[in-house]
């Protein structure tokens, strides 16, 4: 899928500018040309002969170079390519992308190109939080630019959170699923999953049942058909699948701001199984059996995820599909809740507990859309999600 594929690398200035390195290695391995740009930022990270020395290719630096302009201008330099991978991409770097600055060659570069543009973001944990950088992002995604990570984890500063640049190997997979041509390639898809955990007092919670299997089947399916897929999930027993950007939260409250950041998205699937309600006010210490009778728990509503995304004016994906398990009645309840929810589709399941559906491998679903409910033969949850992501490609790809 890699082979003979042109791919522009821009390395920008960050620490993680030494996984380009390993980048460039493991895409010639695949038999992809890869043309290096070295930001001046960059440079301080890399040497320009250890990058041209592993890409087997000169560096570009300067804009102003005018052997380049003779021999490939900035313009052709920019569209040769198959793609444009930015790894690490900067805030500094999004940051002029979002506002078409074209001051050194990279920004230059990305604003003249028509080629389409992966980006590999690698930044402190408060410079990914700050709301410019968010902007930026949002801005982008509105453009079409593709991201892959970050990742959540350590850092090289010291601090934890999101925004450790992604692993080579995931991003080889979303340059191959944006090169592949997969029905979904260029397309984005946020999928949630698991259950959420609303806290009593710091040791306890409320749940719902949930081992997120079947939402964590149907990213996988996704992304193997090239959408770059956002996983917001909940404390999922299973974990999450590869090449998938993975944002981790524990409340519902969590689960819809990350939903609202991860937006836009052509195509929404809400697969986490949400408390319905939470405590309303959650003890900050350990609640004690001797504190006298029984705790009395007053309980407040948790925003609904998915009626709140299917309600939104601009932005809404286009298709939002909701879940709908039910014990009884299921067609009936289901197509009920899709008219309450204002969803597109709801993927109802049964969970009476004679399927044994809930924690198994297996799923019976009833898929209803506009047309009418269609039930699909029993199978395994990774068939359920190929079935599914078959349909979401047919919808938006
Ligand atoms: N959902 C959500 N946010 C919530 C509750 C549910 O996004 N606070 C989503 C689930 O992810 C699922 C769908 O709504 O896609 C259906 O959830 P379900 O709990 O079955 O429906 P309820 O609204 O709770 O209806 P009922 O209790 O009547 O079954």
């Amino acid at each position: 899928m890699l082979a003979s594929r042109r791919i522009l690398l821009i390395i920008g200035g960050g620490i993680a500018a030494y996984k380009a390195l390993d980048l460039i290695r493991r895409l010639r391995e695949r038999g992809a040309q890869v043309v290096p740009v070295l930001t001046r930022a960059g440079a301080e990270f890399v040497t320009p002969l250890s990058v041209s020395a592993l890409a087997g290719h000169k560096v570009h630096s300067d804009l102003f170079d005018l052997t380049d302009e003779a021999e490939m201008g900035h313009i052709e330099l920019s569209r040769s390519a198959d793609l444009i991978v930015v790894a690490p991409a900067t805030a500094d770097l999004m940051a002029k992308m979002a506002h078409g600055h074209a001051g050194d060659l990279a920004s230059t570069l990305l604003l003249a190109t028509d080629t389409p543009v992966l980006l590999a973001p690698a930044m402190n944990v408060r410079m990914w939080q700050h709301p410019a950088t968010q902007r930026n992002i949002a801005m982008l995604r509105g453009d079409g630019i593709g991201f892959v990570g970050p990742n959540e984890g350590d850092m090289a500063c010291g601090e934890h959170g999101p925004g450790r640049m992604a692993e080579v190997p995931e991003i080889i997979e979303a340059i191959a699923a944006r090169l592949g041509g997969g029905r979904l390639a260029g397309r984005r898809v946020l999928v949630t999953s698991g259950p959420t955990h609303e806290p009593i007092d710091p040791v306890r919670y409320i749940a719902n049942r949930s081992s997120g299997a079947q939402g964590t089947a149907i990213a996988r399916a996704l992304a193997a058909l090239g959408a770059e897929v956002v996983f917001v999930t909940g404390p999922a027993s299973v974990p999450p699948p590869e090449g998938v950007t993975v944002v981790r939260v524990e409340t519902a409250q969590e689960m819809l701001a990350a939903v609202e950041r991860a937006l836009p998205v052509d195509a929404a699937i809400f697969a986490a199984a949400v408390a319905d309600w939470r405590v309303a006010h959650a003890h900050d210490r350990k609640m004690k059996k001797t504190a006298g009778g029984l705790p009395a728990l007053e309980f407040a509503e948790n925003p609904d995820i998915l009626a709140t995304v299917s309600a939104m004016g601009a932005g809404r994906p286009r298709l939002v599909v909701g879940f709908a398990a039910e014990t009884h009645d299921v067609v009936e309840n289901a197509t009920a809740k899709r008219a309450r929810k204002g969803c597109d589709w709801i993927v109802a399941n049964d969970v009476s507990h004679a399927t044994g559906i809930m924690g198994g491998t297996e799923n019976a679903i009833t898929l209803i859309t506009d047309e009418g409910a269609e039930t699909w033969p029993r199978m395994g949850k990774a068939e359920v999600a190929a079935r599914l992501a078959e349909r979401v490609a047919r919808a938006v790809g």
